[in-house]
């Protein structure tokens, strides 16, 4: 059966900041993953392995150095935060109070001020999902509230947990879809 990998970027600057959303850097703990995850590909030993990313630098750069052919797609970015790209979950709180309670509330269905919600970023993923349905071995290197939407989808997680599935940094997820269901392991690589 084929396999589809799955893994959120190396960690960003803005990840070190816990500011929401953005296009970003890699750390130096980032950049460590991404020839950790060289590594780990290479020992997969993967046949024709094909490397999705979204247009977003945090995850271009980490598949960088993968000798394998990429594709970016633009339905891949992470959730967009609107008008709080770029703060931290703190500033939102202290100065957005009542947009903050209100996705606490309701994490799938709020969207972000003149940004997205859990449920807008299902829809985007639309076509994604249909190609991962037909493609082979996949390495997808995203964001992480669209790692969620994915695992959603293939491990029929219902709307109020999707928002809420863990996703760890420097841990790749590897989903084989079986004809009925999936199985899912979770390998943290040490960065
Ligand atoms: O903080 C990192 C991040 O990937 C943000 O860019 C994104 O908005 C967020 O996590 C998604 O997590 P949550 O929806 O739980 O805030």
């Amino acid at each position: 059966p084929r396999t589809i990998y799955l893994t959120m970027h190396g960690e960003s600057e803005m990840n070190v900041q816990q500011r929401i959303g953005g296009n970003s850097s890699l750390s130096p703990a980032g950049k460590a993953y991404t020839e950790a995850l060289v590594q780990y590909i290479t020992n997969e030993k993967i046949q024709d392995l094909i490397v999705w990313t979204s247009q977003m630098e945090q995850t271009i750069s980490t598949a960088a150095n993968i000798n394998a052919p990429k594709e970016q797609w633009k339905a891949l970015n992470g959730i967009h935060a609107g008008i709080f790209e770029g703060l931290t979950y703190r500033e939102v709180a202290e100065n957005y109070s009542e947009e903050f309670a209100a996705r606490g509330r309701s994490k799938y269905y709020y969207r972000y001020p003149g940004g997205e919600s859990y449920h807008d970023l299902v829809a985007r993923l639309e076509p994604v999902i249909m190609e991962l349905e037909r493609a082979e071995n996949l390495l997808v290197i995203t964001h992480k509230s669209v790692i969620r939407c994915i695992l959603a989808y293939f491990l029929d997680k219902n709307p109020e947990q999707l928002p809420y599935i863990k996703v760890p940094l420097h841990t790749v997820i590897k989903l084989t879809p079986m004809a009925y269901g999936c199985m899912m392991g979770r390998i943290p690589l040490s960065v």
